[in-house]
């Protein structure tokens, strides 16, 4: 949290080496081609002013766009990212990197890539990191209930008052897409959650993310994204998700317990909350200023289901015993209908989710330190 000498930014080793490299006369790749404009055909044009004015300059493809992924080392971003470069965007990530930066590393090879190590609770960062966006994409955040729950204090300050630096310092025209939760439904057994249901979060991961969705919404030129429970394949591997976990589970030890198998729980794919962003950038004027549940009905399952979706991938031993209780009592159905009519689908179902997880689970090793083998 510390600030840098850059405006309290700290940079990370790449730009530093531009710096580097600048001050030994040569050519800046680093933040200048995040600025440069772009062609229709999508060429670069040669840059021939300084670097501050090309910061001035409006991209000139219509789609093209700078964007602001804050968060964007982590699970989701380092899927959204590299999907972001593909389409053409500039893409700047703002990331303290809490879990280090290797999700990124497919990234370096895209001169329109730029990462800034920095903080969303630091005003100097945030104001650096938004200039010359167009659009910000706000995933940073202390994400899940465990994690908020070991630091509270923390939580608040990133999840809520990070928000709200951003949304303070970003100019109204720069279009603002957050990444809320389902999460703030709470548990609502028997009952489908539209985006009418009123939020009444269990958690202080829910609590947090609801009161900076109505911030979002309430400032204006935004959207709030509330996503299903995510799983699947990312650079930024997570396996603290259920269906990432019990797919490592049962891949690794080859036996599960599953407690409260009733429980419901609603699933997207990490793809495709990425590509869920791009959608909104894409469809702005008719997706803004409101919310939206993302995920698809069909994606709605017990634990149960996830662990014997599972058993057709990988032989295991799959056990039912209430022999504990999930701290996480979220237990509900949500439909995507207002989405969907807006044009969005999902993509990747369990069962392919699942045999790409199968595939990781056999690249992931952790050594036991206190192992000899
Ligand atoms: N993964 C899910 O199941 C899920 C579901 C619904 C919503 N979301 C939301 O999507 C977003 C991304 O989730 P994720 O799964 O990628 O989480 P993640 O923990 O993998 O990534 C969060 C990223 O934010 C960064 N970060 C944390 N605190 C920061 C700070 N103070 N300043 C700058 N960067 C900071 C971390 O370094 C990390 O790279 C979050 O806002 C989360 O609430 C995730």
């Amino acid at each position: 949290m510390s600030p840098g000498q850059n405006g309290g930014v700290e940079t990370s080793t790449a730009c530093l080496h531009n710096e580097a490299m600048q001050r030994r006369g040569r050519k800046d790749e680093g933040l200048a081609s995040f600025h440069q404009p772009v062609s229709p055909s999508g060429r670069i044009h040669a840059r021939t002013n300084s670097t501050f004015q090309a910061r001035l300059e409006p991209p000139r493809m219509e789609l093209a766009m700078r964007i602001l992924v804050t968060g964007g080392a982590g699970y989701v971003g380092s899927t959204l990212v590299p999907m972001l470069l593909e389409q053409g965007h500039r893409v700047r990530v703002l990331d303290n990197l809490k879990f280090g930066g290797h999700g990124l590393l497919p990234c370096c090879s895209n001169r329109f890539f730029e990462l800034v190590r920095g903080d969303v609770t630091d005003a100097a960062a945030v104001k650096s990191a938004l200039d010359g966006v167009e659009a910000i994409i706000h995933l940073a955040a202390i994400v899940g209930y465990p994690a908020c729950k070991k630091e509270p204090q923390l939580a608040q300050a990133v999840n809520v008052d990070g928000t709200a630096n951003l949304l303070r310092l970003r100019k109204p025209d720069q279009r603002f897409v957050f990444a809320s939760t389902g999460s703030i439904y709470g548990s609502i057994p028997d009952y489908v959650c539209n985006e009418d249901t009123p939020r009444s979060p269990i958690t202080l991961y829910g609590e947090t993310k609801a009161t900076a969705e109505q911030m979002v919404l309430d400032a204006g030129n935004g959207i709030a994204y509330r996503f299903a429970t995510a799983f699947g394949v990312s650079n930024r591997m997570r396996l603290d998700l259920m269906p990432n976990d019990f797919t490592y589970q049962a891949v690794k030890n080859r036996n599960l317990i599953v407690y409260e198998g009733g429980f419901k729980r609603t699933f997207v794919h990490v793809r495709d909350m990425a590509r869920s962003f791009i959608f909104a950038l894409e469809r702005w004027d008719e997706v803004k200023d409101d919310v939206y549940n993302v995920g698809h009905e069909t994606m709605n399952f017990t634990k149960e289901d996830v662990a014997r979706k599972i058993l057709e991938h990988v032989d295991y031993y799959l056990h039912f015993a209430e022999v504990g209780s999930d701290a996480d009592q979220r237990n509900y159905e949500v439909s995507y209908e207002k989405i969907r009519k807006k044009g969005f689908e999902t993509t990747v179902d369990l069962d392919r989710g699942i045999s790409e997880l199968v595939r990781a689970a056999k690249l992931i090793e952790f050594q036991n330190p206190f192992a000899n083998v």
